[in-house]
């Protein structure tokens, strides 16, 4: 009963348009940068779901213990028909608000949407065996593009998780903020998971493990590139570097190349030069303060309602309401 049902509007051939012109773009300025969706093929969320398990990566660890805590408050206070999680990956940690949402018997369906088409995929069939009761729509699709898709019966709760938000620069979380802003009907929720401003010393390795499976989760970027658009990167050329930006208050991860370099990407009839040290911006993770994400969430026009942290004060899920 209640089969799954899955929507795609990221086709291949839409994915490799915006691949080439992100690539040409970001690789033909000076610094060279690359965007963090093209982590995200098959192997690149495996990586993801390995970093989760890191000793050093606390963020995944303290938001479930948030949720483990608090998923009973969010379910009584929201008692939403649908829920819509924002790059949901494996939505393994959104199981403990699905529990709390059938707990009030409120819940009617939930809707995953995420780039990457296996992973969502795999959720949704891991989902449907231990929820079979449950309507499951996935979408395949990019949050910056496509939330004007997102199905379900009013009302929602929009939930964004794993610190996901901190990958955008400043400017394009307004813009994202904004956007979902427009897509809620006042009263409806929004459910934001924020990795929280804390001694570098935590944070670096959280970015730069001891096992390298981040170094290798990095330079997976550069083998998309080479198979989708028949690059030539010999990947153990990039060094995987993270730095804290004490400024910004964001952690920028780069690859460093450890020799000079030529590299051929022939679907783009492009060839660019990489002097040796020179480096390849891939990826921020900004880290947030209460007071400044409650700021934006008020300028989006939500209302911020509730605050919970991990009893370290290491992560935070903030919930606000649309006005
Ligand atoms: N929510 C999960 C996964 C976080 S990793 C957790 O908390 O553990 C970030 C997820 O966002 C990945 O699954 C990735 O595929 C997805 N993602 C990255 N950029 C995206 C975009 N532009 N649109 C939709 N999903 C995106
Ligand atoms: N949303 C995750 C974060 O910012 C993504 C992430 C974790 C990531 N480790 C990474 C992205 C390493 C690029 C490289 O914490």
């Amino acid at each position: 009963m209640n089969a799954p049902r899955v929507d795609v509007y990221l086709t291949h051939d839409h994915a490799d348009r915006s691949l080439r012109a992100d690539a040409l773009r970001g690789l033909t300025s000076s610094p060279k940068w690359l965007p963090p969706k093209w982590f995200y093929d098959k192997r690149g969320s495996d990586l993801f779901e390995e970093i989760t398990r890191l000793p050093e990566y606390y963020p995944t660890r303290a938001e479930r213990s948030i949720l483990d805590a608090y998923a009973g408050d969010i379910a009584r206070r929201t008692g939403v028909h649908t829920l819509v999680e924002l790059g949901s990956g494996s939505s393994d940690k959104t199981r403990l608000l699905l529990d709390a949402l059938q707990g009030e018997g409120s819940l009617r369906e939930f809707v995953p949407l995420d780039v990457s088409e296996t992973a969502l995929r795999d959720a949704v069939e891991a989902l449907h065996t231990d929820y079979p009761a449950l309507g499951l729509h996935g979408v395949v699709g990019d949050f910056t593009e496509h939330l004007g898709h997102i199905p379900g019966q009013a009302p929602r709760m929009v939930v964004f998780l794993g610190g996901t938000i901190g990958n955008f620069f400043p400017k394009e979380r307004a813009t994202f903020l904004g956007d979902l802003h427009n897509t809620l009907e006042p009263g409806e929720w929004f459910l934001l998971g924020v990795d929280l401003v804390k001694d570098p010393a935590a944070l670096v390795p959280a970015y730069d493990d001891a096992a390298g499976v981040t170094a290798e989760f990095n330079r997976n970027v550069l083998a998309v590139l080479n198979r989708e658009l028949s690059g030539d990167f010999d990947l153990p050329n990039y060094r995987h570097v993270a730095v804290w930006d004490a400024e910004n208050e964001w952690i920028e991860m780069r690859l460093r190349a450890t020799a000079a370099a030529t590299v051929t990407l022939a679907d783009l009839d492009l060839q660019i030069e990489l002097a040796a040290g020179e480096e390849i911006r891939t990826e921020i993770s900004s880290k947030f303060r209460r007071e400044g994400i409650e700021r934006e969430l008020t300028a989006a026009g939500f209302s911020p309602d509730s605050w919970w942290t991990d009893p370290e004060g290491r992560f935070a899920l903030s919930l606000a309401r649309a006005t």
